[in-house]
């Protein structure tokens, strides 16, 4: 048995070879594979002596990486070997181009052929639901010399609020972190447009993934992965990050790794510091406030949250009360060390639990404003700074402290925006100065939303194949707890 690439004369016996699967190529389309598709490979195998052919193989080649298309034996050469000659001969060709990482789908019921393939070196990586037209699922598998030994090289995209974020990790490594905030935009408003800020991801969006790749000095077929946050966020902003990935996952024929935002925040901690389990994680941001207990890498347990608005939000929205730009968090910490705790607020929901609630703090703020308004009183910003801030960072003190009690941790994990609160780093390593207990304080480079700390989640996930399909769409409100269901 011999192998050679396919030429336009067997073109009628590669047609007729093609009527063994249920939705076979027509003569147009194999005529298009075999003379003009410049990404298309159909190799052979045939007999020396008679020149007889006994079956076909047909890959779509991007880069370093190739897609098996078609694989047919005529039936009177089947239980001979061919498919198995037929892939490893195109295993050896392939490589000399360069070519050593394989993906393909074959239908769910065809056992056969799954057999076939994982005998040849391919695993199964997921489902791909209703792939064929009939409506049966794909099953989606894999080859790779050593793919899992390779060097990792991961583009993570986040674009969940108001930041457009690209970057690089190489095993881990962060190559680069490209940013591009949206804040002065939205700063006229007092919050976050989400219209605009959906907009203004897809005028950056592009930008940032080719600033990134440049700066990294990474091309886009060095690539292993697309990581890319998928919720939560706004529903608009999250749709343009999450079609730039699926985009490049498609073209590029690598894949696809949906990221929970607030993972991303704890795991950025990683570029500093590595994790220790068990850790506390307290994530505190403009959309969450969330202690996580993690046992484990990957093992998210929500112990307390917030009832009714985050915390982040309760500043922004005091801010604004008090005249104040957005974000809010900024001027309150910075107007806070000016000020004394003479307001007096009312203490949030205080149940035992570990939960939180700061729509109560807020309104309490808004009434002490209003009625001195009416009075024509004038109110102390930087007094009121320092109540607010004393209250709403008291209550996640208290929720830790508790957690201390039930719960048993190595590391306390700040994450999310509000962790860049300077009283609220103080307060914690004050709380754990004198145990064994470990604070990590991210950097402020990482308390902002980024795609560094999606990429790292990202490779994380790569080695647990914890891919997705192309079908999958954004969640808005997805839990951390569910970060592998999609
Ligand atoms: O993590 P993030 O960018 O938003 C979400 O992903 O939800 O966090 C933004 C939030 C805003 O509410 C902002 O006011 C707050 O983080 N923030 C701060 C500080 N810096 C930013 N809050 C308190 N103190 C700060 N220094």
């Amino acid at each position: 048995m011999q192998i050679r690439n396919a030429t336009i004369d067997d073109l009628d016996e590669i047609v007729l070879m093609e009527e063994l699967f249920k939705a076979p190529f027509s003569k147009e389309q194999v005529r298009y594979e075999i003379k003009e598709n410049p990404c298309s490979v159909i190799l052979i195998a045939y007999s020396k002596e008679t020149n007889e052919i006994y079956g076909f193989i047909d890959f779509w080649i991007t880069f370093d990486s190739a897609t098996i298309c078609q694989l047919a034996v005529k039936e009177e050469f089947q239980h001979k070997g061919v498919a198995s000659f037929l892939l490893e001969e195109s295993f050896k060709i392939l490589k000399l181009n360069k070519v050593d990482f394989y993906t393909l789908e074959v239908r769910e019921s065809n056992e056969k052929a799954i057999n076939l393939y994982k005998k040849h070196g391919f695993e199964y990586v997921t489902t791909k639901p209703q792939y064929y037209s009939n409506g049966e699922n794909a099953i989606y598998m894999m080859k790779g010399m050593n793919w899992m030994d390779k060097d990792i090289i991961i583009l993570g995209i986040e674009s969940s609020c108001d930041e457009t974020s690209c970057a690089i990790s190489k095993n881990g490594e962060l190559l680069s972190n490209i940013v591009s905030t949206q804040i002065e935009m939205h700063r006229k408003y007092g919050g976050v447009m989400p219209e605009i800020a959906s907009r203004l991801h897809l005028e950056n969006i592009l930008f940032v993934i080719d600033e990134a790749l440049k700066k990294a000095n990474v091309k886009l077929s060095d690539l292993t992965a697309i990581a890319v946050t998928r919720g939560p966020g706004l529903i608009g902003a999250l749709h343009v990050g999450l079609q730039a990935a699926k985009t490049l996952s498609l073209v590029l024929g690598i894949p696809l790794i949906p990221v929970h935002h607030l993972c991303g925040h704890i795991y950025a901690n990683e570029y500093v510091n590595s994790l220790k389990f068990p850790l506390l994680a307290v994530v505190v941001s403009g959309g969450n406030t969330e202690l996580v207990y993690m046992k484990k890498h990957l093992d998210f347990e929500i112990i307390g949250e917030t009832k009714d608005d985050a915390i982040g939000e309760s500043f922004d929205k005091v801010a604004r009360v008090l005249g104040l730009p957005y974000p809010g968090g900024i001027p309150i910490d910075k107007l806070a060390k000016e000020g004394e705790h003479t307001y007096k607020l009312p203490l949030p929901m205080h149940d035992g639990s570990l939960n939180f609630s700061y729509s109560g703090l807020k309104t309490a703020v808004i009434n002490v404003v209003h009625n001195s308004e009416e009075k024509g009183e004038k109110i102390r910003v930087n007094d009121m700074c320092r109540s607010f801030e004393d209250v709403a960072i008291g209550e996640i003190i208290d929720r830790v402290k508790k957690a201390t009690l039930r719960y048993d941790f190595k590391q306390v994990v700040l994450a999310g925006g509000v962790s860049a609160n300077s009283y609220l780093r103080e307060e914690v390593v004050k709380l754990f100065k004198d145990t064994d207990i470990e604070v990590i304080i991210p950097p402020l480079w990482c308390t902002t939303d980024n795609a560094a700390m999606i990429a790292k989640v990202g490779d994380y996930l790569y080695k647990e194949k914890v891919f997705a399909n192309l079908n999958i769409g954004v969640d808005p409100s997805w839990k951390i707890e569910d970060y592998r269901k999609f």
